[in-house]
């Protein structure tokens, strides 16, 4: 890991207000697409130091505990990745026993102790009203994690509806959130669905603070060979899309989506350099969110914030 030399964190002039937080710049992470307990492990005190985002969002966390989906997870696409990983994970207690302690130790763990810990975000996912109710009301009580996002691109487990695409259930279930919590709500909109501005003021009037968008895109691949019997190659069937494949798509509806709602937005989708970021943000987002580009360079997040330190 080789970070630049001086830290974007250091310079008041990219430092940003969110939803009552003080983040040193505007540029986080994409859900599910940095594992900072497996980086700590890697790049050991090097992390700490020169952390890569502003603010850390932990990969979704369920109420019970899931194995993900069946291999394949992964197909290189033309200008993106479509993964159909399934969100695995231990868990509410799991995440809140062995992985909230690791977090809050490696955030709050800051060589420069004026500048504060990086605050945690958790993203919680459940199928209905109560599941993300109860997902929420743990978050609540845990003054490690600063904000709690809502990721839902999930179907609802009575109507079969994807919860964030139906703007009246959506914001049932923000409403429901928002009597859980008053740490602040970020939304994580569904990009598959025709109407997201509609979705992102039903997230307002839920109670949301923020929204964040754009989640995954949903995609196909067919398994490769000719002939024959050719069916999908990603375990799950279908997968979401990711990288610089998306950014057009990204930027159009961040751009419809902060002219729609008055709460700030989080861009994110094929975010590689700084103008992929400038132009997020001149589109009306407060943050913008670095997701598969860190795969291939795990310090993406913190040149991106340096580049927009120096554009200022
Ligand atoms: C491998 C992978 C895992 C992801 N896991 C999650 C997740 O757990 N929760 C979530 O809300 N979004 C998840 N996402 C979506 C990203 O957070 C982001 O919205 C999306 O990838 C678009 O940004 P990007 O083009 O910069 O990657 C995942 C994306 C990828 C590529």
């Amino acid at each position: 890991m080789s970070p630049p030399a001086a830290r974007p964190g250091a310079d008041a002039a990219v430092a940003i207000e969110f939803c009552g937080l003080t983040l040193a710049h505007p540029v986080i992470n994409g859900s599910g697409t940095f594992d900072a307990i497996a980086a700590r492990r890697a790049f050991g005190a090097a992390l700490v130091r020169d952390f890569p985002f502003a603010a850390f969002v932990s990969k979704t966390i369920t109420l019970a505990p899931r194995a993900g989906n069946p291999a394949p997870r992964l197909w290189e696409t033309a200008g993106g990745l479509i993964n159909s990983i399934g969100l695995p994970n231990k868990g509410l207690d799991g995440y809140l026993a062995e992985d909230l302690p690791q977090l809050a130790e490696l955030l709050g763990a800051r060589a420069d102790a004026a500048e504060g810990p990086v605050p945690l975000i958790t993203n919680v996912m459940g199928s209905s009203a109560q599941e993300f109710s109860a997902l929420v009301t743990a978050c609540d009580e845990r003054a490690e994690i600063a904000a709690i996002e809502l990721n839902v691109s999930c179907p609802n487990v009575a109507t079969g509806l994807d919860i964030g695409a139906d703007p009246r259930q959506l914001a049932q279930v923000v409403g429901a959130c928002r009597t859980a919590t008053r740490k602040p709500l970020i939304v994580k909109l569904t990009p598959n669905t025709a109407d997201v501005p509609a979705c992102a003021l039903a997230a307002q009037e839920g109670g949301a603070d923020a929204v964040s968008l754009i989640n995954t895109l949903r995609a196909m691949a067919l398994a490769p060979g000719a002939g024959g019997e050719r069916g999908p190659w990603l375990g799950g069937g279908t997968g979401g899309l990711s990288g610089p494949a998306i950014r057009a798509v990204a930027l159009a509806q961040v751009s419809a989506v902060a002219a729609r709602v008055a709460i700030p937005v989080v861009g994110m989708g094929g975010v590689q350099r700084v103008a992929h970021a400038r132009d997020l943000l001149d589109a009306g987002a407060t943050l913008v969110a670095v997701g598969t580009e860190t795969f291939r360079d795990p310090v993406a997040a913190m040149r991106i914030a340096e580049d927009l330190r120096a554009q200022s």
